[in-house]
């Protein structure tokens, strides 16, 4: 394939059953969502943006929106508090930026990039990272921005069935937990640059201090120039336990494959070798856009080299 001075973006909303998306209603909710994240990053990559401003804004503007489980939609832990957890990442030299285990933070993602650009880290978690987005100057946003009636109600069935949920979990047939998603975004600029950004507020009745694979470089989110871009959702464990969103990237690396190949071998992988649910969005150095899953659907959309804005679960 050859290289083109053309533009890729794709971002998800989260992957799992979502049995409940039975209406248009709720279908349209998601799909106009994430269409109007496309459209918003297109107009960042028209206007001179590099890849990573983008991400770092569709990824905000995801968290901005109730419907998805990351910011101010974020679920719930099993002390009813919102643990988020985030992480950018730039192919032009593998600068990461992550924060795990953060409340009270309206912009995850943000703080992550602050991380990346302010600081000698790559990660920082809970009290050290609050220290941190205090020291940056970010006002913490209030309890009230978080506790939405539907997280508590949430968490409730959760502790009800003992159970640790997926934000979409497969096995809770029409529960209402399943219309929310981790969300992440990914581009290629017309330099070639590749970024990557995923943000979460994990699962549904958590441990306190549990950190999933969103953070984790390399397991929920990639980015290197040389071969592609990655964000994932699902199951954190299986994504951490098969460092997935590397592995689709060593793929290319090494076996010269394209995003197409590279996601269906990732995800043949994930399932052999962990049994993965969930699902990544990729766009290779070269600005193919791929999406795979394990699980029934993921919300996601893309914009390939330039064109028009496809939405899809
Ligand atoms: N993939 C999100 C999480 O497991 O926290």
């Amino acid at each position: 394939m050859s290289q083109t001075a053309s533009y890729s973006l794709m971002v998800h909303g989260g992957a799992g059953a979502l049995d409940n998306v039975k209406d248009d209603k709720t279908a349209m909710r998601y799909l106009e969502a994430i269409r109007r994240v496309l459209e918003h990053g297109r107009e960042v990559l028209e206007l001179g943006g590099s890849a990573l401003q983008t991400v770092e804004t569709c990824a905000s503007l995801l968290e901005d929106d109730p419907i998805f489980n990351a910011g101010c939609g974020s679920v719930l832990n099993e002390k009813g508090k919102v643990e988020m957890d985030a992480a950018i990442m730039d192919g032009r030299d593998l600068s990461a930026g992550a924060v795990a285990a953060v409340g009270n933070i309206a912009n995850p993602i943000q703080l992550a990039r602050l991380v990346m650009s302010e600081s000698e880290h790559v990660m920082l978690i809970s009290e050290g990272a609050m220290r941190f987005a205090e020291h940056c100057g970010i006002t913490p946003a209030p309890d009230d921005y978080f506790y939405t009636p539907d997280r508590i109600e949430q968490l409730k069935q959760a502790r009800l069935h003992n159970k640790i949920m997926l934000d979409h979990d497969d096995t809770e047939g029409d529960s209402e937990d399943q219309k929310y998603g981790t969300i992440g975004a990914i581009a290629r600029d017309p330099l070639g640059n590749l970024a990557a950004a995923t943000s979460t507020g994990g699962i549904v009745n958590k441990r306190m201090g549990r950190v999933g694979d969103s953070p984790i470089i390399g397991a929920g989110v990639y980015a290197d120039n040389e071969t592609c871009a990655v964000s994932a959702t699902g199951y954190g464990e299986e994504f951490m336990r098969s460092v997935i969103s590397k592995t689709i990237s060593d793929f290319i690396y090494m076996k010269d494959m394209n995003a197409e190949e590279a996601t269906q071998a990732g995800m043949a992988y994930l399932t052999r070798k962990v049994n993965g649910r969930g699902g990544v969005i990729v766009i290779d150095h070269n600005g193919n856009c791929s999406s795979g899953f394990t699980t029934k659907k993921m919300i996601h959309g893309w914009i390939e080299q330039g064109g028009e804005s496809v939405v899809r679960f």
